[in-house]
């Protein structure tokens, strides 16, 4: 079997698997267990511009990523698309490289990876699927339409599969990054700015002192501590594989902050002891089904929702 068919068999079995019941949760044991492992990719060193923008397809749960202003699409984007993020970089956050888009062959080469869509004359990278999206401590506390962000003293985590690396340094303007280490002692990087369409709160940080704001209001779940890392040279923080699949591991904090995970438990994501053990079938899968439902029907404009 070609391992560009294996992945088509994979994103199929995962969609069978989100298919076949809509309450069914999401569970990495039902596509096997992985490892940590870099994404086949070269840092463009350009870097990522200080902000753009993401959407939502909101019949498979894709997501696109422009160099672009929420003030340079419609508001609110027609069905299916939702602004699901406008971003600023977060302190010690140099750039990203994703090796392919979901929907380019696993093989691909070069420029064959990068799969683009146009839309308001924007060109639009094509970059990750979003899996499931869950709470802690208190299951359900979230609603990825009606209430994405969690309530204060809980998370709310997002699978997203994405073959993507994650670079963080020491720049002119920064020395450092935001982490948070769980319970479990599992660490998270903070990857950017709250700056979501319909928030308000933090949507405009950019000095030490508005982050330092912003990450010391959030309410953690008990046992939860975040501290600002020192950065004296470029880390390179990569997604955990399973098969020929990627996955970032995010959470939203209680001011809808995005962190993803950088050092991974013993024993793989799968092991109890982890936030998505206690999580456990707690993930509700995002599928169309699901949209339908959480939509009430076909709508004309989708509402914006996380993450
Ligand atoms: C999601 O649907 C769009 C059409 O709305 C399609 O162009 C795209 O390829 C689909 N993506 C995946 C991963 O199936
Ligand atoms: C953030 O900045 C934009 C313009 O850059 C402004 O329109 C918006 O009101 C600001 N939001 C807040 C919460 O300050």
């Amino acid at each position: 079997m070609s391992a560009s068919m294996r992945t088509r068999l994979l994103a199929l079995s995962c969609l069978l698997a989100c298919a076949m019941a809509q309450s069914m949760p999401w569970d990495f044991a039902d596509i096997g267990t992985g490892v940590p492992m870099a994404a086949n990719c070269t840092p463009s060193g350009s870097g990522m511009p200080a902000q753009w923008i993401e959407m939502t397809d909101l019949l498979n749960f894709t997501q696109y990523e422009a160099d672009a202003l929420s003030s340079d699409v419609p508001d609110p984007l027609p069905f299916p698309y939702s602004l699901t993020a406008a971003d600023t970089r977060a302190p010690g956050w140099l750039q990203t490289c994703i090796a392919r888009s979901p929907t380019a062959p696993e093989d691909c080469q070069g420029e064959e990876c990068n799969v683009y869509i146009e839309e308001w004359d924007i060109e639009w990278l094509e970059f990750a699927l979003l899996n499931c999206f869950g709470s802690y401590p208190t299951p359900d506390a979230v609603n990825f339409f009606t209430n994405p962000t969690p309530p204060p003293g809980n998370v709310a985590l997002t699978v997203t599969q994405t073959c993507k690396n994650y670079y963080y340094g020491p720049s002119d303007e920064w020395d450092f990054f935001y982490s948070v280490t769980d319970e479990w002692g599992n660490k998270w990087a903070l990857q950017w700015g709250n700056k979501w369409a319909l928030q308000t709160v933090h949507s405009n940080d950019t000095t030490e002192a508005e982050f330092d704001a912003n990450i010391g209001s959030v309410v953690w779940p008990e046992g939860w501590v975040a501290e600002k890392v020192p950065l004296t040279e470029t880390v390179e923080m990569v997604p955990f594989a399973v098969g020929n699949a990627c996955y970032a591991l995010i959470i939203k904090d209680s001011n809808f902050n995005s962190w993803h995970l950088y050092t991974y438990p013993e024993g793989g994501v799968t092991s109890g002891d982890t936030l998505f053990g206690a999580i456990g079938k707690g993930c509700q899968c995002l599928d169309a089904q699901y949209t339908l439902e959480g939509m009430g029907g076909a709508p004309s404009s989708a509402p914006s929702p996380a993450p």
